[in-house]
């Protein structure tokens, strides 16, 4: 079974924009998901410089952008992911 990966942004932009709040999904992740899902504190992503400013912090969740990410949104696509058998 593959793996859903989590990559959360944590380049100055994102982090300047609230990524800071995103780390507890380092907490959050393996506790809800056990092994289904991994996460990475990434380097900048690069899509701070490809879109607005404005749409950080950024969280890749397979090959999907998660914008203005929070931890509600990131666990709701975990979770539509996983829910349609994806993986
Ligand atoms: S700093 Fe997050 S995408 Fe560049």
């Amino acid at each position: 079974m593959n793996k859903v990966i989590v990559k959360i942004c944590m380049g100055t932009t994102c982090f300047v924009m609230g990524a800071s709040d995103l780390q507890e999904l380092t907490d959050i992740i393996p506790e809800k998901y056990g092994d289904k899902v991994e996460v990475y504190a990434s380097t900048c992503l690069d899509l701070c410089s490809s879109n607005t400013e404005s749409q950080a912090p950024y969280v890749t969740v397979d090959d999907e952008i998660v914008s203005k990410a929070t931890v509600e949104k990131v666990i709701d696509v975990i979770d539509r992911k996983l829910k349609n058998g994806q993986k």
